[in-house]
């Protein structure tokens, strides 16, 4: 070869390799898979606390008020605009925030965002969902500040609650259960973050743990959220399994009401959108909890 061919050749080669940087960049910014990503975005029931649907808002365009004990917190844009969204944040800079609760400037979320469930779910699940949630329409509407009282306005705080409450780590399957029951667990435990409404909290907004899925006499919007273990007298121990499809397939109850409310947003939004499996899955892990006695209906029933 000639110093010239051989020169052609090195920047040929310096091209290609140039542009495999490229494709590996562009690659990595939307590494994932969308399809998969949108049913995980179902499961995760993500659309709920960040559309503002009562003012027709735009998906995931933010201002939607989530009311606490603590005031009011409005959740964010997190849609893929390059400043009032998250249009700029890496894989790992949305793996952080969702499993760890903290801003890629590194500064804590509240609470009222659920990574104290999302904790669990995988990182190959949020770098699809990240994908999907990247192709949809973006949106310049700014954040509102949250509505809440000295001192649980200070993020710095987070940290000290973050220590007492908040346990972050993958999901590990239980090798003593069934493919199902742990299927049914993760997406229960982890995307469903059902726990976050059916258990109590403590004065500080922590879930009381010994109490999970046991249902909430004084949960933040009012009403009761009911006990969703299988105890048969307060729970959903007399339920039967098509009883429990119908409610998390269409949201008809077993005396043939309808949830309404909270309830039938999960619904709506997310576990009539999960495949037939899936919900027999978790019907199947809310069928093997332990039974705890906690009566949060009132008027008996
Ligand atoms: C129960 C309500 C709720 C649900 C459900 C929820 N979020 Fe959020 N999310 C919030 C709130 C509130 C904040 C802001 C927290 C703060 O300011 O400290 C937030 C913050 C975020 C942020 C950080 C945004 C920023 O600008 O810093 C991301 C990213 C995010 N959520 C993604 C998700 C994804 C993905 C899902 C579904 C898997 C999801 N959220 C489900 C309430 C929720
Ligand atoms: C945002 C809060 C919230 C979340 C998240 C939530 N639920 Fe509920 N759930 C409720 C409320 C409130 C009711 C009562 C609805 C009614 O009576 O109209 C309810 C009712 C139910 C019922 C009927 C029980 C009964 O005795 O009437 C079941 C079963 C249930 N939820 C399962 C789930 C599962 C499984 C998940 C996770 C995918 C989940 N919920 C997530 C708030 C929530």
């Amino acid at each position: 070869m000639t110093w010239c061919a051989r020169k052609v050749a090195t920047s040929r080669l310096a091209g290609a390799f140039v542009l495999l940087l490229a494709f590996a960049g562009s690659a990595s910014a939307q590494s994932g898979d969308a399809g998969r990503g949108e049913y995980i975005f179902a499961a995760g029931g993500c659309a709920g606390c960040h559309t503002d649907t009562k003012n027709n808002g735009q998906l995931l365009a933010g201002g939607r008020e989530l009311k606490t004990p603590f005031g009011s917190f409005y959740g964010p844009n997190i849609t893929a605009h390059p400043t009032a969204g998250i249009g700029t944040w890496s894989d790992a800079d949305f793996i952080r925030a969702v499993r760890q609760g903290r801003r890629p400037d590194g500064a804590h979320y509240f609470p009222v965002f659920p990574y104290t469930s999302f904790t669990k779910i995988s990182d190959a699940d949020l770098v699809d969902l990240k994908t999907y949630i990247f192709s949809l329409p973006t949106s310049d509407r700014p954040n509102r500040p949250h509505d809440i009282g000295f001192p649980f306005n200070l993020r710095a705080l987070q940290f000290g609650w973050k220590l007492l409450h908040f346990t972050p780590g993958a999901f590990r399957p239980d090798p003593s259960k069934s493919a199902q029951v742990n299927r049914g667990a993760y997406l229960t435990e982890a995307l469903g973050h059902c726990a976050e409404c059916h258990s109590p909290r403590n004065p500080l907004g922590g879930l009381d743990t010994a109490m999970l899925f046991a249902g909430d006499r004084n949960p933040p919007g009012g009403g009761r959220v009911p006990n969703i273990t299988p105890d048969a007298e307060t729970g959903i121990g007399k339920w039967s399994d098509g009883d429990l499809e119908d409610l998390l397939g269409s949201g008809m109850t077993p005396d043939g009401d309808s949830v309404g409310g909270e309830m039938g947003e999960v619904v709506a939004k997310s576990t009539s959108k999960l495949t037939p499996e899936d919900r027999k899955a978790m019907i199947a892990y809310l069928r093997q909890l332990k039974p705890i006695q906690n009566r949060v209906r009132g008027g008996g029933s």
